[in-house]
């Protein structure tokens, strides 16, 4: 277990509940006060005026993962969502649907030798500018089970020791994505490309937008830490990956037909639970580009 409970002490991490302004295009409700919110009372297959825009890159700042219900949209409405935030980003390796390289595919059945996401990971962190944020949309749904888990990488940061902290201060990982992905898709006959991205990032970086901390190191793609011994980047790697892993910091969906999520990359990893063997369920993603971590 990792150590950010004090016996003594109560909980090392504390989450600074801010009341934020009320919103007036949206309504809002918590799962978690650490993270993820359900966004109800819009309708995003129609125009979404700038306030609507301006209130949900709000609350996506603020709850780091939205989500939405009920939600009826058109491969090019779910992209056209998606181009509100930024460019979309091209998957390196997955399917899409044809014609559309921006539109991922997730699905899984009777059938799949795997289901995407299974790990705790950031989405496509060995690019050299990964993804800001991907909109799942799931529209088929086992009849139980399929959720997905997300995890605050801001209160995973603040839980740890002011020592650890010091430690990580100024140290960068590498996230490679060649071990990740090479033969991955060859169940739906993608063939490998020569290479695939591999990148160095700080182990901690800043968001953007909200000027805070967040841990970025994930088990999906961070494979060491630069300038230190094997064997020391290995455990320190592990220790944050049991670390960031701990329940306190997550939330968990559960999909419903025609529900989205749409989840921060800079301070959110995330892991999709694959116990609904033999049902199916499938959606497509659009991912959002991001810049280069600092
Ligand atoms: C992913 O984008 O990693 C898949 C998440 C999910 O299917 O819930």
């Amino acid at each position: 277990m990792s150590g950010f409970l004090n016996a003594n002490a109560g909980p090392r991490y504390r989450h600074n509940a801010d009341e934020s302004a009320p919103y007036e295009t949206i309504t809002l409700d918590k799962l978690t006060p650490i993270l993820g919110a359900e966004i109800s009372g819009i309708d995003l297959s129609k125009p979404l005026s700038n306030r609507q825009q301006d209130e949900i890159h709000r609350a996506l700042a603020e709850n780091l993962v939205i989500f939405f219900r009920d939600q009826h949209i058109s491969h090019d409405e779910h992209m056209a969502f998606g181009r509100l935030f930024g460019d979309l980003h091209t998957h390196p390796a997955a399917p899409s649907e044809p014609g559309k390289p921006e539109l991922m595919i997730i699905h899984a059945d009777k059938d799949s030798p795997r289901a995407n996401g299974e790990g705790w990971h950031t989405d496509v962190s060995c690019d050299l500018e990964p993804p800001m944020g991907s909109i799942l949309y799931i529209k088929k749904c086992p009849p139980k089970g399929g959720d997905t888990l997300f995890a605050s990488m801001y209160a995973a940061y603040e839980a740890l020791s002011d020592r650890m902290k010091t430690y990580l201060d100024g140290l960068t990982a590498v996230h490679d994505g060649e071990s990740v992905y090479r033969g991955l898709y060859k169940n739906y006959n993608i063939a490998d490309k020569p290479q695939y991205p591999r990148a160095e990032h700080p182990v901690v970086r800043t968001h953007p937008v909200t000027g805070k901390k967040a841990l970025y190191v994930n088990r999906g793609f961070t494979r060491s830490l630069v300038g230190l011994p094997r064997d020391e980047s290995d455990a320190i790697l592990r220790y944050l990956y049991e670390h960031m892993e701990s329940p306190l910091f997550q939330c968990r969906f559960r999909w419903q037909e025609n529900s989205i999520a749409f989840w921060d990359n800079r301070c959110v990893q995330h892991r999709a639970m694959w116990d609904y063997w033999p049902h199916t369920r499938s959606g497509n993603r659009v991912t959002v580009a991001g810049d280069k971590p600092y």
